[in-house]
């Protein structure tokens, strides 16, 4: 086990270039086991989770080469079982994206249920409802969450609430089915549209995506294609943070700035200048921080996977701000590391409530979660003193070499051996 150690005070200065989103590849990934051919997917980020999603193809069949650090050849012809193995699916939450793409191939899969969970509950009855209205069963076996169907019919789907994952899933079930599905409800994240310029691009008949109504109309043949994975939006927002919390000057690039312009919205409002060019933002910071109210929501509203940052963020401003993160039931684990760093943080359930303190202090803390973890860091950068991060293993699941290329910027941030240290990071 490892942790980081970060003298902090310093103010980030330089270029950071931003990898493949890890919403998205997860997704790509798992939709390759719906194509009729092998796939080459590119700008794939060197993270934890898709190192995972790749063993559970090895492990089911499938072929995957790396023709380099971010490019990944995969040839799924080899599955011929829909099962997902337990001890690698059950730390994964994306692995029920399985569920979806071995239901769109065999119309059958079993997949373990995920565990317990850093975010709380998380239920799939969203993802159950998709498959039923098009036809398939379900049940529990032996742990696994068990989908079958004779045949895959398309029909009107209409999701209670925003979910990214069920519209995923929704997706790659009816991707093959005979028909039209239409989607109601739908996630608009940058990573569905992803999924489904991915999807499109092997001959697949997906419109609306990026939208709250996508149709579908079912196709046999999914041919291979090479395609890149989009750029980590929460990546570059996490990024771009850091730069405003340690007053620095940090052009962010190779990013999309429309995906950015909820978090960049924020940032202006905080008194943080973002000025955004075709691929990269420019951030920095020429007077003091100021306090604003913040509510996540689903795309293209402020993103709770930005929430922890963004919360670290306001412990530096002037005056009291709120932020609600009504998402999932236990985003603000973080807050009592927070504190063990000077902030001051009230929470009552959903809400914060933030009073600006000008500065943190150094100390030992805990990644409680990705994101979580990410907020340490920035923390940390931002601190007087030492900062060490414990659990760092949940970092890595989603930010690429983020110590190199915090370094890149000027950070004092090292990777230590810790030898006593024993956990395992649920990913998201
Ligand atoms: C995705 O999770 C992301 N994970 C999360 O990223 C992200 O926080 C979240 O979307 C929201 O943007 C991946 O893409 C792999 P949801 P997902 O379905 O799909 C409830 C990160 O840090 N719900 O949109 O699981 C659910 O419990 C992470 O990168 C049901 O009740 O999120 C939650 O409260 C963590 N029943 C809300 O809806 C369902 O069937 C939104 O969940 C499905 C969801």
């Amino acid at each position: 086990m490892e942790k980081f150690v970060i003298r902090g005070g310093k103010p980030l200065h330089g270029d950071v270039y931003i990898s493949g989103a890890k919403n998205a590849a997860v997704a790509l990934v798992a939709a390759t086991i719906l194509c009729d051919e092998p796939c080459v997917l590119e700008n794939v980020p060197e993270i934890s989770d898709i190192t995972k999603c790749l063993k559970i193809l090895k492990e089911m069949g499938a072929k995957v080469e790396l023709l380099d650090r971010h490019t990944i050849k995969i040839d799924t012809a080899g599955i011929t079982n829909p099962s997902v193995p337990y001890e690698l699916a059950r730390t994964m939450r994306a692995s029920c994206y399985f569920l979806g793409t071995l239901l769109g191939r065999f119309h059958e899969a079993f997949v373990p249920m995920p565990g317990g969970c850093d975010l709380g509950d998380r239920p799939i009855d969203q993802h159950l409802k998709a498959f039923r209205a098009l036809g398939a069963t379900d049940d529990i076996v032996n742990g696994n969450n068990h989908v079958r169907a004779e045949k895959l019919s398309g029909n009107q789907i209409y999701f209670d609430f925003v979910t990214v994952g069920a519209t995923m899933n929704a997706i790659f079930a009816s991707v093959k089915a005979s028909g039209l599905t239409i989607i109601e409800n739908a996630a608009k994240e940058p990573h569905i549209v992803d999924l489904a310029n991915f999807l499109n691009s092997m001959g697949a008949d997906i419109r609306g995506a990026g939208t709250d109504v996508i149709k579908v109309r079912g196709v046999e043949y999914l041919k291979g294609v090479t395609y890149a994975t989009i750029p980590d939006q929460i990546e570059a927002g996490t990024y771009m943070v850091a730069a405003a919390a340690t007053g620095g000057d940090v052009n962010i690039c190779n990013v999309i700035p429309k995906h950015l312009e909820s978090i960049s919205a924020k940032l202006r409002k905080c008194g943080v200048n973002v000025v955004e060019s075709d691929e990269s933002v420019h951030v920095w910071v020429d007077g003091p921080l100021m306090k604003t109210s913040l509510k996540t929501m689903p795309h293209p509203g402020f993103p709770t996977d930005m929430q922890p940052q963004f919360s670290t963020l306001l412990t530096l401003a002037d005056g009291t701000s709120i932020v609600t993160d009504d998402i999932f039931d236990n985003r603000f684990r973080y807050v009592g590391e927070l504190r063990r760093m000077g902030a001051d943080i009230s929470v009552d359930g959903k809400v914060a409530v933030i009073q600006g303190v000008g500065k943190l202090h150094g100390a030992p803390v805990v990644a409680t979660d990705l994101r979580a973890g990410a907020a340490m860091v920035i923390a940390g950068l931002a601190a007087d003193g030492v900062t060490e991060i414990d659990n760092i293993e949940y970092i890595e699941r989603g930010y690429e070499a983020i110590d190199e290329k915090f370094r890149k910027l000027g950070a004092d941030i090292q990777r230590v051996y810790r030898p006593d240290a024993d956990s395992v990071a649920m990913s998201g």
